[in-house]
């Protein structure tokens, strides 16, 4: 398969994007947290994505993309986008420690990117920003009781492969470029998934095991992600 594992380019971005917007287009959270399907700008969407993607790199945060090496004829992808997985990483962050200035200065540059998009969009795009806050909440409870380990974690944000090439290999090379990065330094990772079946099972099998679930709850719909970490198969 002409398909290699790849640092994330800021050429890669748009393919990027459209193929995380492809597999999580049956995401619960997804569906959740943009629960007015008529107010859902996916133009909105994905500037939003692109501008966290700039963030990501300009953090250096370990991203990695699953594409078709430059020289794979265009008629020979069968997907309409040379990106078929990707998988996005925050690195660890020890919590007593402050946040790096460049970082801090990386968020305010995102703050304004997306008040840009704000202003371009006429809004969040169908965001409901009431539960986003809400899911944030949550999360950052969960964080502080299952977070116990002081130097921080390797935090998987986001991992997608296009649903024609699942189940081949491509989500476990995505995962271990990082993965084993954390069992050379001695370090966990971490992720979130709003999806039971079959993620709980791939994740388990690439070594996570389950820890805690987040669970938000606005009137009468819940959305529940499951939290599991990995621990490093060899300490540093
Ligand atoms: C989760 C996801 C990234 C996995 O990618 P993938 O390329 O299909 O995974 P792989 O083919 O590398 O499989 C990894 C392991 O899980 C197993 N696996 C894959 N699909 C499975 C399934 N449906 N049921 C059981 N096991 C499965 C594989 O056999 C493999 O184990 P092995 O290496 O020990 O044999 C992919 O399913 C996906 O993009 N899903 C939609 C988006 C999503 O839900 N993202 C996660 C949100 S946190």
């Amino acid at each position: 398969m002409a398909i290699e594992i790849l640092p994330l380019t800021k050429e890669d971005i748009p393919s990027a994007v459209a193929c995380i917007q492809k597999a999580f287009a049956d995401d619960p959270y997804f569906h959740w947290v943009f629960n007015n399907k008529s107010g859902f700008n996916i133009h909105r969407n994905a500037a939003s994505l692109a501008a966290h993607f700039l963030y990501g790199l300009s953090c250096n945060e370990p991203i990695f993309v699953a594409k078709y090496t430059t020289n794979t004829p265009r008629d020979k992808i069968p997907t309409d986008s040379p990106v078929v997985g990707v998988c996005w990483w925050y690195s660890p962050q020890p919590p007593s420690e402050p946040v790096p200035w460049s970082v801090w200065a990386q968020d305010w540059i995102l703050s304004f990117r997306q008040l840009y998009n704000n202003i371009r969009f006429g809004g969040r795009g169908g965001l409901n920003v009431r539960r986003y806050w809400l899911w944030k909440a949550r999360q950052q409870e969960t964080h502080d009781r299952v977070w116990t380990d002081p130097r921080g974690y390797y935090f998987c944000n986001v991992i997608a492969v296009d649903s024609s090439m699942r189940g081949m290999g491509l989500g476990r090379k995505l995962v271990e470029v990082v993965s084993q990065q954390a069992d050379r330094e001695g370090m966990p990772c971490y992720l979130e998934s709003s999806k039971g079946f079959p993620n709980l099972i791939i994740y388990e099998k690439l070594g996570f095991e389950m820890v805690s679930e987040i669970e938000c709850v606005d009137g009468k719909d819940k959305c529940k992600l499951y939290c599991m970490i990995r621990q490093p198969k060899i300490k540093a």
